[in-house]
């Protein structure tokens, strides 16, 4: 089977980091690998914004914990009360893909890149997740004051996350798919 295959049908989401910073040129060749993905138009709407310092990473995390804590979700509250509480499983490394609200098609581009900026982590061994709640951190005071440092370009916003680094911990296996999905007509 080709590579491309086996790394698509073997990624999985980790989410058991090891504190290790991933290598500069792993970084740059998955950042690289979101920037080739598909885009309508081939507008290439996105913006990554990739956060190292764990300063930031931390105050991120916070933020985000308080936007859990007060969603009202029972199950958001439940996870944000956790004292290990990190919405990217204290990854050393984020990706936060931005996209331009004036193109065509911004949350697909972004999520294309997305899906490569994973598969190239993977095919490096680096172990990726894709982390939702960034999208809710302008939705509070709090993470609007991070707006700046996180230099997200004017008119775009956030459609998604991945948190990289080393797997700590041991493969997941892939869950069962779904029966029923595909329909063929010939
Ligand atoms: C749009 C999207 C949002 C996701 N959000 C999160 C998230 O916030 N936190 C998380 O741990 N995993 C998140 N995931 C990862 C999924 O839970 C994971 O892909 C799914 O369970 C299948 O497992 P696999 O990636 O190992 O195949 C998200 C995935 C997608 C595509």
């Amino acid at each position: 089977m080709s590579e491309v295959i086996t790394a698509l049908l073997e990624r999985r989401s980790i989410r058991n980091f090891k504190p290790d910073q991933i290598k500069a040129s792993e970084l740059e060749t998955i950042i690289k690998a979101g920037q080739f993905a598909p885009s309508a138009a081939n507008q290439q709407s996105w913006h990554f914004t990739v956060v190292q310092n764990s300063d930031l990473l931390t105050r991120i995390s916070k933020a985000i914990r308080n936007i859990f804590l007060q969603s009202g979700n029972p199950a958001y509250v439940e996870r944000a009360k956790a004292e290990n509480f990190s919405p990217f499983y204290h990854a050393p490394t984020l990706i936060i893909v931005a996209g331009d609200q004036k193109s065509i098609a911004p949350e697909p581009d972004a999520s294309l890149a997305l899906g490569n900026i994973q598969l190239a982590a993977h095919a490096l061994g680096v172990g990726s997740v894709w982390v939702h709640s960034l999208r809710q951190l302008f939705t509070s005071e709090e993470g609007q004051a991070l707006n700046q440092e996180l230099k997200i370009p004017e008119g775009y916003t956030i459609f998604g996350s991945a948190a990289l680094g080393y797997n700590a911990g041991a493969t997941p296996t892939a869950p069962p798919r779904k029966e029923g999905t595909v329909t063929t007509i010939k």
